[in-house]
């Protein structure tokens, strides 16, 4: 008999995502079997940060040599702790050789085996708080300035990314960064910490344009399911949030499918942040 295959199943893709894994090169990885596992069936796999934990050539040697054998294109932004590292340029040449493209303020188009049309957009972004819905007098004026100065830097690349890719014939779009353009996701994180963990104009870049889905990482205290004040799904794929690599799927006309981790789990995620957070 014939299997008739529905055309939304047809159109879905499928995207791995996961960041902060920090590797190390004296312990063992958190995601190797996993990854590999996930990323099989995987149309697009997008990495958000923190994958090495001191910027060291080895780490990234280490991390080419777990990510090699993935077939699906493989796309990755860097954070902070990626940041550490003295030979930029090295750290990038590493990450290719593993078959990863480097996203810092590019847009690439990728069309996946069904035919859709990924519009992709890679950024670290940075931190700089969610004024005006949190106070913005949590840092020193100096401090504040230097880090609104780079936030602002971030933003524009986002945006000029942004637009580029709005000239692209593409049926989605998608934003990978490092840090959060939303509180949303920021979960347990302490308020005090926020300002080291996105800001509120990535989320406004975010939204003067059509984007499907923002993941990223940076916040391990953080939950799983947010969104921008404009609606857009925003998904932290953090290790130590997720506890293995995410699992998206993606209609063509841009609906979002959480498959891990569960809607179930989601749901239980939720409510536990939002007793913590209740309480007095
Ligand atoms: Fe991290
Ligand atoms: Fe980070």
């Amino acid at each position: 008999m014939a299997v008739v295959k529905d055309i939304e199943t047809e159109t879905r893709i499928r995207i791995v995502a996961v960041g902060d894994v920090h590797l190390r090169i004296d312990t063992p990885p958190a995601i190797d079997r996993s990854l590999h596992e996930a990323a099989a069936d995987a149309d697009l796999v997008l990495l958000t940060g923190d994958l090495t934990d001191n910027g060291r050539l080895p780490e990234v040697e280490k991390l080419a040599g777990l990510l090699s054998g993935i077939e699906a294109p493989t796309y990755a932004v860097l954070g902070n702790h990626d940041r550490r590292s003295l030979r930029r340029r090295e750290f990038r040449r590493v990450l290719e050789s593993g078959g990863v493209a480097l996203l810092d303020g590019d847009s690439t188009v990728v069309t996946v085996t069904n035919g859709v049309r990924i519009g992709l957009v890679g950024i670290g972004g940075y931190g700089g708080g969610f004024w005006p819905d949190e106070a913005p007098d949590l840092l020193s004026t100096r401090l504040s300035q230097a880090v609104a100065v780079r936030a602002r830097r971030e933003a524009v690349r986002l945006e000029a990314a942004l637009d580029a890719l709005a000239l692209e014939d593409t049926d989605l779009t998608i934003v990978t960064m490092h840090y959060a353009p939303t509180t949303s996701t920021l979960g347990l994180e302490p308020m005090l910490k926020h300002w080291m963990l996105g800001n509120s104009i990535l989320g406004r870049v975010v939204d003067r344009h059509d984007v499907t889905l923002v993941v990223h990482g940076h916040a391990h205290l953080g939950n799983y399911e947010g969104a921008t004040p404009g609606g857009t799904p925003v998904r932290n794929v953090a290790l130590p949030v997720v506890g293995r690599p995410a699992v998206i799927e993606v209609d063509a006309d841009g609906t979002v499918h959480d498959i891990v981790p569960s809607p179930d789990a989601i749901a239980i995620e939720a409510s536990r942040v939002a007793r913590a957070t209740d309480s007095p």
